[in-house]
């Protein structure tokens, strides 16, 4: 029987407020824990937070004060829950070793996203940013090696390779070649639905931590990566962003992120090997259950719809999960790694009218590409100890990128053929 929230029933909402203790969890390990429950948790965190940003901007899209003290309530539950997911980071998992989470989150989502959506315009789009963040993850986990000393296969476990990707130098891009054409909730499948909303709050996510605390990196060139990488980051968010269906209305889309945060606990419990995180993502999903029946009555009460109107299936759709994805990462950097985006598609680099707007923009970013910091992070590390750092279970799939003691800065962004 797949499990469908619907037809649950709901804690009341003044019962799932929690107490400051509740509010203190004990953290995950930093060495013991699985890689994903620290990824599970970056996740969690945020979709908390776009749930606490969606609720903010429908209560100042709203005048009507029963609803507002309604959202207000279910707002400080969503807040509970983000302090209770950010208390899970452990205090001695510093910045850039949280960072490698991140970027852990954004390979092994999206690796897994793209081979589970049926809809080719996202998947397009997620194998596209895939070999982005597969990149920064790379450049991080030189710098972790150069600044602390630490190897990052340590944080990641043995599921995510760390060898280049697409180079980070090429993945700036002209910001109209960030929007994509929006999928339409009526027509697409519910994993699909689903899978939109949730890689553009995790990008989010990221982009909003590099945003905050890349400043406080304790040197320049950490921070100057931050910089380059956040502003990667900003793109991602807005091509996820361009593919949700921007027509349902407020209280529509209010229950379509009540749906989605019980469909992501449930996936996380299953998901879950920490005992004491599970039994949060247990409490959670019940409270998320509570949400959700209250955004079934407002929809009710002030558009006089059904949520079947919404979510026609409201059993969940397959389960998120993390596992490694290695072979299919090394299949989609082989095959595209040259790509970049044109407007809403994407073609290989060479393919590019030499006019095109991305020639522009690089032109414009990377003025001295020897100067970028991505770049430069592994020429100090190569410096440092004669190769990159890389954690490879065979050589990189593109023999441009095989070179372990010269970085490739044109791959992806300066035309090979003629
Ligand atoms: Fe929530
Ligand atoms: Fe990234
Ligand atoms: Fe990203
Ligand atoms: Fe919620």
């Amino acid at each position: 029987m797949k499990f469908n929230p619907f037809l649950e029933k709901p804690k009341k909402l003044e019962s799932i407020i929690m107490s400051w203790k509740d509010l203190a969890p004990k953290p995950y390990k930093k060495m013991e824990s699985s890689p994903y429950t620290r990824v599970r948790c970056i996740l969690m965190n945020g979709t908390e937070y776009e749930a606490v940003w969606f609720s903010h901007q429908f209560h100042r899209h709203s005048s009507d004060n029963d609803l507002r003290r309604m959202m207000a309530l279910v707002r400080r539950s969503e807040q509970q829950q983000q302090k209770v997911i950010a208390g899970l980071k452990p205090v001695d998992e510093n910045l850039l070793e949280t960072t490698i989470g991140y970027e852990q989150l954004a390979v092994d989502l999206t690796a897994f996203l793209a081979q589970h959506v049926k809809d080719k315009h996202v998947k397009d789009a997620l194998d596209f940013a895939l070999l982005e963040d597969f990149d920064h993850l790379y450049r991080y986990s030189n710098l972790l090696e150069s600044d602390m000393g630490a190897k990052a296969e340590d944080y990641v476990g043995d599921y995510t390779e760390i060898t280049p990707g697409r180079p980070t130098i090429s993945h700036h891009r002209h910001p109209y070649d960030s929007v994509k054409r929006p999928i339409d909730n009526k027509k697409a499948d519910p994993f699909t639905k689903c899978a939109v909303s949730i890689i553009t709050s995790a990008e989010q996510q990221t982009m909003n931590y590099y945003m905050n605390l890349g400043g406080f990196y304790k040197n320049q060139k950490g921070r100057e990566l931050y910089t380059e990488i956040g502003m990667v980051e900003e793109q991602h968010v807005s091509q996820y962003g361009s593919l949700i269906d921007p027509n349902p209305s407020w209280f529509e889309m209010c229950l379509m992120h009540e749906y989605i945060e019980c469909y992501l606990y449930y996936s996380m419990l299953c998901d879950e090997s920490d005992t004491n995180v599970k039994k949060i993502w247990e409490r959670f999903l019940e409270q998320e259950i509570a949400h959700l029946h209250a955004s079934v009555e407002n929809l009710r009460k002030y558009e006089n719809k059904d949520w079947q109107e919404v979510i026609p299936e409201g059993s969940f759709p397959e389960l998120i999960a993390f596992k490694s994805n290695t072979d299919y990462i090394r299949k989609i950097l082989k095959n595209t790694v040259e790509n970049t985006a044109n407007r809403e598609e994407y073609c290989n680099i060479n393919d590019m009218p030499d006019n095109a707007n991305f020639f522009k923009y690089q032109n414009k970013v990377n003025e001295k590409p020897d100067e970028e910091a991505g770049h430069v992070v592994i020429e100090n590390h190569i410096n440092q100890f004669g190769t990159d750092y890389r954690f490879e279970i065979k050589p990189n799939p593109v023999s441009d990128l095989q070179n372990r003691k010269k970085d490739n800065n044109t791959l992806g962004r300066v035309k090979t053929k003629k």
